[in-house]
């Protein structure tokens, strides 16, 4: 049976105005590109959205992850839109293109990837999550308490099919490592890495080897982990990250993927790359970070897949069941804001060294005298 294998490719290469959002001519730019490569047969779907100022290409294909093709075909897209954003002259044109060639996988060259191949099941719901204004390890807190948490997913406690639990990808992003760990058992230990989310992300989740539906080899959740500041040596803008969940038959309900965005944890990576605010869940009309740059926004586009082509989306964060949400983040940026440029608002020292408070300590680092 032909594996279906969805790619989420994003980049941001122009903002409008400033880093808020996508100008409708790049979406339209991405769109002609993507439509010839499925007419050329190399995609089988496509959609292209907007997550504050990063665009998105969500496609489906029967070529494997890791496919240079699908990853060039991004590639080119992303210069494309980046050509547009230059005769607009949208704010931070290219910015996330670090390299001027493609050379065989898009990985390190700036974009972020989420990819997964599967087996289609009979029904096959699919959930693509974008963030802006943020960093990968935003996604551990709710990826964990979807396929790890009780008191979040109802199936782990009284479906058999969940009962087994699941196995966790984790990779440390500074020293280019992973390990692999099992949930339930190794909850504890798994805490003790994924709640350092700046260093140790969620990178693929899979069904354990006794799981009764599904292959322990396919993923069902996977996210992207790429450093945009690790890749370029200096900060050249952030790393917001997209995630891929499975739903349904033996994995978390769609509800259970979802639940855990109606609390808005707080996450880095807000203004400047350097500041911590609550991440607030928000239909796509509305995925446009003002506020302080901000708050750090997610949407979530619903899917069926149908023999790799995508049924959708659905709009999900745009219902009233999030609006306490997205008020408690609002009340909490509010609260956050007020600390101005203290921590633990701005982010401790460790992580603002990729940012441009270097060159402000640099300047007076020589008024430093020596005290005894
Ligand atoms: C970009 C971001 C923004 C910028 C800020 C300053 O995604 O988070 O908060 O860091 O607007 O941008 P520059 O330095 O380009 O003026
Ligand atoms: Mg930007
Ligand atoms: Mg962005």
């Amino acid at each position: 049976m032909v594996k279906t294998t969805v790619s989420l490719i994003k980049a941001d290469v122009g903002g409008y105005p400033g880093h808020a959002s996508v100008h409708p001519d790049l979406i339209k730019v991405s769109e002609n590109k993507l439509e010839a490569a499925k007419r050329d047969g190399v995609l089988k779907d496509f959609r292209v959205l907007a997550a504050g100022d990063d665009l998105e290409l969500l496609m489906s294909h029967n070529r494997g992850v890791d496919d240079t093709k699908i990853h060039e075909l991004a590639w080119k897209v992303f210069e494309k839109a980046t050509e547009k954003a230059k005769e607009l002259k949208l704010y931070g044109a290219g910015q996330d293109l670090l390299s001027d060639a493609f050379s065989g996988n898009i990985r390190g060259m700036g974009p972020g990837i989420a990819e997964m191949e599967f087996t289609e099941r009979k029904g096959e719901p699919l959930v693509a999550f974008m963030m802006d204004k943020t960093e990968p390890g935003a996604f551990n807190l709710p990826i964990y308490k979807i396929f790890a948490d009780p008191f979040n997913t109802a199936g782990l406690v009284i479906d058999p099919n969940c009962h087994g639990g699941f196995r966790f990808e984790v990779w440390d992003i500074l020293e280019h490592k992973r390990v692999f760990m099992e949930a339930p058992e190794e909850t504890y230990a798994l805490l003790a890495l994924i709640g350092a989310k700046s260093r140790y992300v969620i990178k693929r989740v899979f069904p354990r080897k006794n799981h009764p539906k599904l292959p322990p080899d396919e993923p069902v959740a996977s996210v992207s982990t790429e450093k945009l500041f690790q890749i370029a040596g200096e900060y050249v803008g952030k790393d917001d990250p997209a995630a891929l969940v499975r739903a349904q038959s033996g994995l978390p309900a769609l509800g259970e993927v979802l639940e855990p965005f109606s609390f808005p944890h707080l996450v880095s990576g807000w203004m400047r790359g350097s500041h911590n605010g609550p991440i607030m869940p928000v239909g796509f009309k509305d995925s446009r970070c003002t506020r302080f740059d901000g708050p750090p926004r997610v949407i979530a586009a619903g899917f069926q897949v149908a023999n790799s082509e995508l049924v959708g989306p659905v709009d999900l964060f745009d219902d009233p069941a999030y609006d306490l949400a997205r008020e408690k983040a609002s009340a909490v940026a509010g609260y956050m804001r007020r600390h101005g440029p203290f921590e633990p608002h701005r982010l401790p020292m460790e992580d603002m060294e990729y940012t441009t408070l270097p060159k402000v300590l640099k300047i007076l680092s020589s008024r430093f005298e020596k005290v005894e």
